[in-house]
């Protein structure tokens, strides 16, 4: 069970694990930074989607527990490795696990609820659901995956509108070359609405795609809500070169985007 003053002991402890991350490279630390503050809206996303969708207050708690842990494993991982591209170092999700065993931190609890935290960080970045989980077990690994996703995308569209010139941040664009279409394989992949794997892309046009391809793994109704409502399919076509292919990928996602929320609000009239 996740009562209230356990649930902060582990907040408090994030801020002390996670303020203990400091380099001498300012770059470092503003990449522990923007992991920090990732957590902080993932909570907020994940509190939001839990509520609409009617858990109870301990399962919100747990929801909440999932989305301050999921992306516990960066911060050892950036110091380690300088970078959060997994192919190039470790699969942070794992590491995040490991680092939750190694200080005990869940001990605590009962066996079946730690299991589900685990099993929800594990999932989080994979390219799809899991296939052994029983359905409280996927609820949970739903939430996180649509609340971190809703945070990437405002991360993203925030990023590539109001960048300033001269800025980078690997975070967000993976060191990829900036190129000027999609290739016609990740096209079709996204046709075909099937995932695309970082390892795959040729350049950063294809990595905001890759965000548009999000859109056919969202679970929860309210969380296609918020991304109509936030607008973060223009702000990132905004900023794509307007080739045919990346035209025509706009529009298949946005009329899926539109059908699913006018779905909802019919269900609600
Ligand atoms: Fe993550």
């Amino acid at each position: 069970m996740i009562n209230e003053d356990f649930l902060l002991s582990l907040k408090k402890w994030f801020i002390t694990y996670t303020s203990s991350f400091k380099s001498s490279k300012p770059y470092y630390n503003l990449n522990f930074q923007l992991k920090i503050n990732h957590t902080y809206r993932v909570c907020f996303e994940i509190l939001n989607i839990a509520k609409n969708a009617g858990l109870s207050k301990e399962e919100i708690n747990l929801s909440e527990v999932i989305a301050l842990f999921h992306d516990i494993g960066r911060f050892e991982q950036f110091m380690t490795y300088g970078t959060f591209f997994d192919g190039k170092s470790v699969n942070h999700a794992l590491w995040g696990i490991k680092v939750l065993n190694n200080n005990a931190l869940l001990n605590k609890i009962p066996a079946g609820t730690r299991k589900i935290i685990f099993k929800s960080i594990f999932n989080h970045n994979k390219l799809s659901l899991p296939e052994n989980a029983d359905n409280k077990e996927l609820t949970f690994i739903k939430l996180i995956r649509d609340a971190d996703k809703l945070d990437i995308l405002y991360l993203f569209s925030d990023y590539y509108n109001n960048k300033k010139e001269n800025e980078t941040n690997p975070m967000a664009e993976l060191e990829l070359p900036e190129g000027d279409d999609v290739s016609d394989e990740i096209y079709k992949t996204l046709i075909n609405r099937q995932p695309i794997n970082y390892s795959s892309l040729n350049n950063l046009i294809e990595f905001k795609m890759l965000k548009f391809n999000w859109l056919y793994d969202i679970n929860f109704p309210g969380t296609y809500q918020i991304i109509k409502e936030k607008g973060y399919l223009e702000s990132i076509y905004k900023t794509l070169p307007k080739t045919q292919k990346i035209n025509d990928i706009y529009k298949r996602v946005n009329d899926f985007l539109d059908k699913k929320v006018s779905n909802q609000q019919s269900k609600f009239k």
